[in-house]
């Protein structure tokens, strides 16, 4: 079995399935498969795949087949240019939450200690570690997704102390510039509706937040003001339909703003503490 036949036979099995860009699949699973990058697969299309290499390839097309993501199959994701491990742990970062970390980048680029709430793969606290060389810490309730990020932490050379804790609780009152987080905002009800790949495989501590979906952002809004100095930022994620309830939560708060993304729907809400600027 060549490398184009192998290649030909996974798009159509993901095809005749209706999985979604079934070719772009079929590369990534088969360049994992091989241990090679998928450029390869084009520069070699006649090699012949060994025993084992076939046998994984069929059961990462399997894997997908029956609903698994590509990424927690290769355990790969990138974000903001880098290459995060990610295991059915961790939510799997979007590109929607890129816009988070250029809000930040944008408004408390001089920040000396960050702090992200929930912090899953780690994707925000490690890019924005590396982005500005601030002192970072991040927070999550599951231990093993501060495992995975503390992974990732090191993997990418950012130091950033990972605790295990309800939202904010470990962190001390005072102590940060600025504050990310992309929260669950999920309303439960909403369960049924979801992707079969999101509702089947991602943690749903990250995806659900409670009835109303509001729950996550009440209780780090709440906190906030007790974490944050006087003149820090707080950046935070916007579920779908959720920038009136978070922006009005916000309205004792400085500079509030929100930004689109590249569809022009709310992603991302900032606001400053009441009190002296950094
Ligand atoms: C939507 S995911 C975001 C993960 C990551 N920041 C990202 O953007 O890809 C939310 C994260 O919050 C964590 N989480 C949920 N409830 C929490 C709580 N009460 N305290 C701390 N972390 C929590 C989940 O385990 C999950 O990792």
């Amino acid at each position: 079995m060549t490398v184009h036949t192998a290649l030909l036979q996974g798009v159509r099995l993901l095809e005749d399935a209706s999985t979604a860009v079934p070719r772009l699949t079929a590369e990534v699973l088969l360049a994992h498969a091989i241990h090679k990058e998928r450029v390869h697969l084009y520069a070699h299309p006649e090699q012949e795949l060994q025993e084992l290499e076939w046998l994984h390839y069929g059961r990462y097309l399997h894997e997908r087949l029956n609903g698994k993501p590509t990424q927690y199959i290769t355990g790969r994701q990138e974000f903001y240019g880098r290459e995060f491990r990610v295991t059915p742990d961790v939510l799997i970062p979007r590109p929607e939450t890129e816009h988070v970390v250029e809000v930040a980048l944008r408004i408390a680029r001089g920040a000396k200690r960050v702090l992200d709430v929930g912090t899953g793969s780690g994707a925000l606290a490690v890019t924005l570690q590396l982005e500005t060389g601030a002192r970072a810490w991040a927070t999550d309730i599951s231990p093993a997704a501060a495992t995975v990020a503390a992974g990732n932490a090191r993997r990418l050379g950012a130091p950033v102390n990972v605790a295990i804790c309800d939202l904010m609780e470990a962190i001390a009152a005072g102590a940060m510039d600025l504050i990310v987080s992309n929260p669950p905002y999920v309303p439960i009800a909403q369960r049924q509706g979801l992707q079969r790949e999101v509702r089947d495989w991602e943690p749903h501590v990250a995806l659900f937040a409670g009835e109303t979906g509001f729950e996550i952002y009440d209780r780090i809004v709440a906190d906030a003001p007790r974490v944050l100095r006087p003149g820090g930022w707080i950046v935070m994620e916007l579920g779908f339909g959720s920038r009136d309830y978070v922006a009005n939560l916000l309205c004792g708060w400085r500079d509030v703003r929100i930004d689109p993304d590249l569809a022009g729907i709310p992603r991302v809400i900032a606001a400053r503490r009441v009190g002296w600027p950094l």
